[in-house]
């Protein structure tokens, strides 16, 4: 699953997780890619702005972008839902999103 997460809330998530790991057989792995990083908010929006514009989406609640993760949260909700380990993966700096998306790799 590449470049999609950012479509779905936090709440949807959690199902999105159940429902891959009912979908996988024991020692199963499942790649989400390109996660949008909270941690990097101000890194992607780096001018005032577009910093203006995060903001004024938000208030709208009309996400430009989409949902940002925090890396910690995923991990403990894959853990949450059964997955024996949840892996993050950084992003070769060679990759056009890697300075603000992350990878998850889920193991059940
Ligand atoms: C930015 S595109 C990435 C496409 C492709 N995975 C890639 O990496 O090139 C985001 C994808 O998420 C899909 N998507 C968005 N909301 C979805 C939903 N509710 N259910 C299934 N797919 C969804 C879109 O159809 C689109 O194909």
């Amino acid at each position: 699953m590449y470049f999609a997460l950012q479509f779905f809330s936090e709440r949807e998530t959690i199902g999105i997780f159940e429902t891959i790991y009912q979908s996988l057989m024991r020692g199963g792995t499942f790649l989400i890619g390109d996660i949008l990083d909270i941690d990097r908010l101000f890194i992607y929006h780096n001018k005032p702005e577009w910093v203006t514009a995060y903001f004024d989406s938000v208030k709208n609640d009309t996400p430009a972008v989409g949902t940002w993760f925090k890396k910690e949260i995923l991990v403990k909700m894959a853990k949450y839902v059964g997955f024996s380990d949840a892996a993050i993966l950084s992003q070769h700096p060679d990759l056009i999103n890697s300075h603000y998306r992350f990878d998850l790799l889920l193991t059940k």
